[in-house]
């Protein structure tokens, strides 16, 4: 699939920017070919330090993590990587939870299965590590979730010596206090006292990570 797409042919093969560049973000293109609509993440554009670092690693890391999640549901499929710097993923037709919370009917039902799709892909040997940030949860038209944007999990497998083993824990909880998270901001009502715990409870490590890549961004955007 999109087998004839390519870095230099994408701006004439696209059809529609689902999200603007910045200096340390991808440009995300709609490309389309015999009815399947497909996005690309494309680090291609960046400035050159960042496309090579920073680019390059997160679209590795990508990659692997939705090669270990084929075939799940709720996750889009990857239908290949051009040239290390862009990947060619399924569209999901919705949106992502990142909007105003006005207007959002989001029956309960949701969280359950978004719970339920979070538990398959920790049974796949995967933490997301970045479901609090809500633009990587979509609401399929179908009303189902989906999750996207891989660069920053981590696996089980990678993470298996003793210590190593405690922080991939820590961030499979964190996910799921990631879902309490987009609860307390749709529907709070529905937020049980445990989910309220979890929350709370949240990781210093969690925020530790956040810092540190929140920061490295900086520094990138300064240095750009
Ligand atoms: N497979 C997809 N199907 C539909 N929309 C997508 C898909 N991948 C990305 N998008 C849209 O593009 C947005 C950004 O994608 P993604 O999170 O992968 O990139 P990002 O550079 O990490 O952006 P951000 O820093 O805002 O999270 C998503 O919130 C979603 O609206
Ligand atoms: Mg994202």
């Amino acid at each position: 699939m999109f087998e004839s797409l390519t870095l230099s042919n994408l701006p004439r093969k696209q059809c529609g920017i689902v999200q603007a560049p910045t200096s340390t973000r991808p440009i995300i293109w709609r490309v389309e070919e015999r009815g399947t609509r497909a996005v690309v993440k494309d680090f291609s554009r960046n400035r050159f330090l960042f496309r090579n670092t920073a680019g390059r690693f997160l679209v590795w890391r990508e990659s692997r993590a939705y090669r270990l999640l084929e075939g799940v549901k709720g996750v889009p499929r990857l239908y290949r990587v051009i040239d290390g710097l862009a990947l060619v993923l399924e569209e999901i037709r919705g949106e992502n939870m990142g909007g105003p919370k006005e207007g959002k009917n989001i029956p309960a039902t949701f969280y359950d299965a978004l719970r339920d799709l979070v538990e398959r892909i920790h049974g796949k040997g995967l933490a997301h590590c970045d479901l609090k940030k809500a633009t990587n949860t979509l609401i399929g038209e179908d009303g189902e979730p989906y999750v996207i944007d891989w660069g920053a999990s981590i696996s089980e497998r990678e993470f298996r010596f003793p210590i190593l083993r405690l922080i991939y824990r820590r961030f499979v909880l964190d996910d799921h206090a990631a879902i309490v998270k987009l609860k307390l901001r749709f529907i709070p009502h529905a937020v049980t006292p445990k989910e309220r715990l979890l929350y709370q409870n949240r990781s210093a490590m969690e925020r530790l990570v956040r810092k540190i890549r929140d920061r490295l961004r900086e520094i990138f955007q300064r240095i750009m």
